[in-house]
């Protein structure tokens, strides 16, 4: 017993450190990942205000899938998790065939039909599966990259720029709501966009509708968040009760001791 007792008190100093290195690494993880040098923005978003998941959903649909895939949610899932009827879903969702031509089912992976080879021809590389991007790159990342789209005669391929991704081969395909943006310098000489262009969204509407987007992959990453957070706090009163009960039984055993 006294061997383990001091051959434990041997590995803390050793243990401790790291794992409080552990710890810090964890937490400062999303600060690594983000893009270097430009400032990152913060969008408001919740992951558990389906409205703006829905709303995200929609967006992302229509204005990314034909490009992106999200290959680790099921259209049957998304309907679960954001309170949408199935055959709404199927109405209004799907818009894919599979490999035999028949419409996409709703039990189906969220993939869409292009290729490597079709997206490397036309962009140079294949646009990403976003499925996990919320977590590699942050949210705060995405909403910043859909968010900094400028003008920039310099690039042949798509014509514009991005001030997170610079020389980035996604074209600005959100531009009709957005309108066209340019890049200058503010008063104190640092680089600001300006609105060129304006498009049909105003830049609230148009920040509402990405924060909803950027909502939306980051339930994509983490479907759990919401399931993971009202658990803990049932551990966490569990716990407590458990704490009462002991505290009890331990005064109870030791009443005759001490
Ligand atoms: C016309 C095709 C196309 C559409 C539509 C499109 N993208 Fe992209 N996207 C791309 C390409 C190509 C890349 C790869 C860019 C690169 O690596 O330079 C990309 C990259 C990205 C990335 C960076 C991924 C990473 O980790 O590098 C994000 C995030 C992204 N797109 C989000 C979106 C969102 C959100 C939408 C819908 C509003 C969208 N895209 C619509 C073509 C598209």
């Amino acid at each position: 017993m006294a061997g383990i007792t001091s051959r434990l008190a041997a590995a803390l100093p050793l243990t401790l450190p790291l794992t409080l290195a552990l710890m810090l690494g964890a937490a400062s993880a999303p600060a690594w990942s983000a893009g270097a040098g430009a400032a990152l923005e913060t969008p408001r978003i919740d992951q558990g205000n389906v409205r703006s998941l829905q709303s995200g959903a929609r967006h992302f649909i229509n204005n990314c899938m034909g490009c992106h895939s999200v290959e680790y949610s099921r259209y049957s899932r998304l309907a679960e998790d954001l309170q949408l009827d199935e055959t709404d879903v199927e109405a209004n969702f799907i818009f894919t065939t599979d490999a035999d031509g028949e419409p996409t089912k709703i039990g189906s992976l969220m993939t869409n039909n292009m290729t490597k080879e079709y997206g490397a021809t036309a962009f140079g590389v294949k646009p990403p599966d976003l499925s996990l991007t919320a977590r590699s790159r942050g949210t705060d990342w995405i909403y910043t990259f859909l968010k900094t789209f400028y003008l920039d005669p310099d690039r042949a391929g798509t014509g514009v720029n991005n001030v997170v991704y610079p020389g980035t081969a996604m074209p600005h395909v959100l531009w009709k709501y957005q309108g066209w943006q340019e890049l200058g310098e503010d008063s104190h000489g640092d680089a600001a966009l300006t609105l060129a262009e304006p498009g049909v969204m105003s830049p609230d509407e148009y920040d509402t509708m990405i924060s909803d987007i950027t909502n939306f992959l980051g339930y994509v990453a983490d479907p759990i968040k919401e399931t993971r957070h009202s658990m803990g706090v049932l551990v966490m009163l569990f716990l407590l009760v458990l704490l009462v009960g002991s505290w009890f039984l331990k005064k109870e055993y030791w009443k005759d001791v001490v």
